[in-house]
């Protein structure tokens, strides 16, 4: 069905910057980079973690870890009564280059030796343009430094296996991590051309090269596609979308009475078991050190961590225009229907009712539609931040994510209105404060001025 005012201005703006974003953040490390370059242009100071911090109410800051998670904030004063945060993840399902890559086939070719990071689906990475991207670490005098690293390029593919070499191809494959999905690199013999390439894209001395964490990527660019344009495809839509939304929104929020944070963690694909990992100490660290640089005791901390409120956002699956009896029989999310909102009995998901309803009532007032997810009662659904996290910080969590086709693709769908939503909500919940104090009871509050 034709809907001509549905791709709106507002959602092409916002859809163009979202696609250049993912075309230019093809790791977790390149997409850190780049929010980093958003929140500097915005006028935010870098923290380190190394250093002792002096924080001032009203402004802006942010802190990287492993250069691959990023938490940035903004405190009003040090009267604020919580901490409003929006987690995603910076990370997607690849293909990792191991050490010593390239293997020789019969002196004609040179294929590069990977291994699966994430539970990625292997096809959709066969028969189209691939490079490398990630980071090189060097030798700097008695030490060591990183260099991000782009070949921006179309320079390897995995080829298929014609179907004549394999008549029931279409009958369901089994893919083979170690035979199946190696790049073919070069023609001729290895003679460590890989490495001195990286070395030249780096601009370092191949000798320098100690180690490096280098991901192959789809070439492919985002684009807007559908009749009336629907609908987005790109890749790495999981997690990059929430956080491009998540930053979109931090940027544009007028300071409530809480700390806002935007939160990027690293590693959720692989289950966030790192240090730069929801499971990780970095977001309690970053609250903490707020809490203290501002003057405030840990009994101010843990009031206020009962006065906060985190929205872990992580895309959602969206019902699939082919196989929509995959999906639960009453919840029906799809593509534009707006965010989403996850439910799990065990908990998977940390959605509960309060806060569920606490994120319902933030959709309202900023007219964004919301939808729910809960898996069907006989599937087994994936996992996501919020539970995790909890661990470490613990308060009230909403599950919630933009829908979406063929998770873990290389090449994922969406929703052209979907990431407008979500920045409107983003900004909601930084520019708002959700008061209670552990009795059941909540208020969400905005500053004086703003509508009620
Ligand atoms: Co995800």
């Amino acid at each position: 069905m034709g809907d001509k005012a549905g791709y709106m201005e507002i959602d092409e703006k916002v859809n163009r910057e979202l696609l250049e974003f993912l075309d230019s953040s093809p790791t977790s490390f390149h997409a850190v980079a780049n929010m980093k370059a958003m929140l500097e242009q915005a006028g935010f100071k870098r923290l380190l973690e190394g250093q002792a911090w002096t924080l001032e109410g009203g402004a802006g800051y942010y802190v990287t870890r492993n250069d691959s998670a990023l938490i940035a904030f903004r405190i009003p004063d040090r009267e604020f009564t919580g901490f409003q945060i929006m987690a995603s993840h910076s990370d997607s399902p690849a293909l990792k280059i191991k050490d010593n890559a390239e293997i020789e086939v019969e002196k004609r070719y040179v294929k590069l030796n990977v291994e699966r990071y994430g539970g990625l689906l292997c096809a959709p990475w066969m028969d189209r343009p691939l490079s490398v991207a990630g980071r090189v670490v060097v030798r700097t005098g008695n030490g060591v430094a990183t260099r991000l690293v782009n070949v921006d390029r179309d320079l390897l593919i995995i080829p298929g296996l014609a179907i004549h070499m394999n008549r029931k191809a279409n009958e369901g494959y089994e893919f083979n991590m170690q035979k199946d999905m190696l790049p073919l690199f070069c023609g001729g013999a290895a003679e460590g051309g890989f490495l001195k390439l990286i070395a030249e894209e780096a601009g370092v001395e191949e000798k320098d090269i100690l180690d490096t964490d280098l991901f192959l990527y789809n070439r492919m660019r985002g684009t807007v596609l559908g009749l009336d344009g629907e609908f987005i495809a790109a890749p790495r839509l999981d997690d990059l979308q929430c956080g491009f939304a998540s930053l979109k929104g931090f940027l544009a929020a007028k300071p409530g009475h809480s700390a806002a944070v935007h939160c990027v963690l690293d590693n959720e694909e692989v289950g966030s078991g790192t240090k730069q990992g929801a499971e990780s100490t970095f977001l309690r660290d970053v609250l903490h050190r707020v809490n203290r640089a501002m003057g405030r005791s840990e009994e101010e901390y843990l009031m206020a961590l009962a006065s906060s409120f985190m929205v872990s956002a992580d895309n959602a699956h969206s019902i699939h225009p082919n196989h929509p009896d995959k999906a639960d029989p009453t919840n029906r999310p799809f593509m534009n229907g707006g965010i989403v909102i996850k439910y799990s009995a065990n908990q998977k998901y940390t959605t509960d009712a309060i806060s569920g309803a606490l994120f319902k009532a933030l959709c309202q007032r900023v007219n964004v539609p919301y939808q729910v997810f809960f898996n069907r009662s006989d599937m087994l659904g994936g996992s996501t931040l919020g539970n995790i996290s909890s661990s470490q910080v613990a308060l009230n969590t909403v599950d919630i994510g933009l829908p979406q086709l063929a998770m873990h693709s290389c090449y994922e769908t969406a929703g052209s209105k979907d990431t407008a939503y979500l920045v409107r909500v983003a900004k909601e919940l930084y520019s708002s404060s959700v008061c209670g104090n552990g009795d059941g009871e909540y208020r969400l509050v905005w500053p004086e001025g703003q509508r009620e």
